[in-house]
């Protein structure tokens, strides 16, 4: 049977997520150059790009940035110009020089999908793959927040879809079973979101054993400092040695 990361994200993935869009990426890349201004410079990976919102930004600075992606449905959506620029491929075998890249971006949370194991040699990887003084952007969830404010159940209506999530914590896993219904066909499916939830010392920690060192943290895809109640955990870091 398929993973989850391999059936949920296509085109009702992309509909309900529609507001997580360019203007978003436009704020974060923007503030993520001026904190690593690395980024725009060298070969660039947008590591699980989707349909390319903030490679598109990033690009504009910096044309050798790159996006890599499982999801076909996704890669199709990207615009027709950076078709080029777009890998299809699993991140767990990135086929990429160690020290080759300026920077590595992992924009809303495509981190903690595979078991602890595996979420580990990843990092450790990532920080191979960057040359000295190379930069990561870890854009993850704030786990405390997520932890202290799950909403067990509920249901929305977004695009033509109504979705019934149900929330629970499963171990160290943030677990979302959802059941869609096509409201013009009544077709229905269900689908799962399974993340790791890493608290920041964690990332950290596994981080640094990948040679990382942290520059900065923000709270907000503007630049906002992090505290307890930031929607996102952002840590910008940088290869060590
Ligand atoms: C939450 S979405 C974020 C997409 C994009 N970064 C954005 O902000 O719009 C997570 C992304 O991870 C990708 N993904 C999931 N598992 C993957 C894997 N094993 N290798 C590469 N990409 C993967 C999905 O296809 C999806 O595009």
């Amino acid at each position: 049977m398929a993973e989850w990361f391999e059936a949920w994200f296509d085109e009702d993935y992309a509909r309900l997520y529609a507001h997580r869009d360019a203007e978003e990426a436009r704020l974060a890349v923007s503030r993520a150059l001026r904190v690593a201004p690395e980024l725009g410079e060298g070969p660039v990976l947008d590591l699980a790009c989707g349909a390319g919102r903030h490679l598109e930004i990033l690009r504009r600075a910096n044309p050798l940035a790159f996006g890599m992606d499982l999801s076909s449905a996704l890669l199709r959506m990207a615009p027709s110009a950076l078709r080029p620029w777009l890998l299809r491929g699993d991140m767990r075998a990135l086929p990429v020089k160690d020290g080759a890249l300026s920077g590595i971006c992992l924009w809303f949370t495509p981190f903690g999908y595979f078991s602890d194991e595996q979420n580990h040699a990843l990092m450790l990887r990532l920080g191979h793959l960057l040359r000295h003084g190379g930069v990561l952007v870890m854009d993850y969830m704030n786990a405390e927040l997520v932890a202290r404010t799950l909403v067990p159940e509920d249901t929305l209506e977004r695009a033509g879809v109504r979705v019934l999530s149900r929330r629970a914590m499963e171990g160290d896993r943030l677990v979302k079973r959802m059941v869609l219904t096509h409201l013009d066909t009544g077709d229905t499916r269900e689908a799962m979101e399974s993340v790791r939830l890493y608290h920041p010392a964690a990332l950290q920690e596994m981080a640094v054993r990948a040679g990382l060192r942290l520059r900065s943290v923000m709270g907000t895809y503007g630049g906002g400092a992090f505290t307890e109640d930031s929607p996102r955990w952002i840590g910008i870091f940088e290869r060590a040695w």
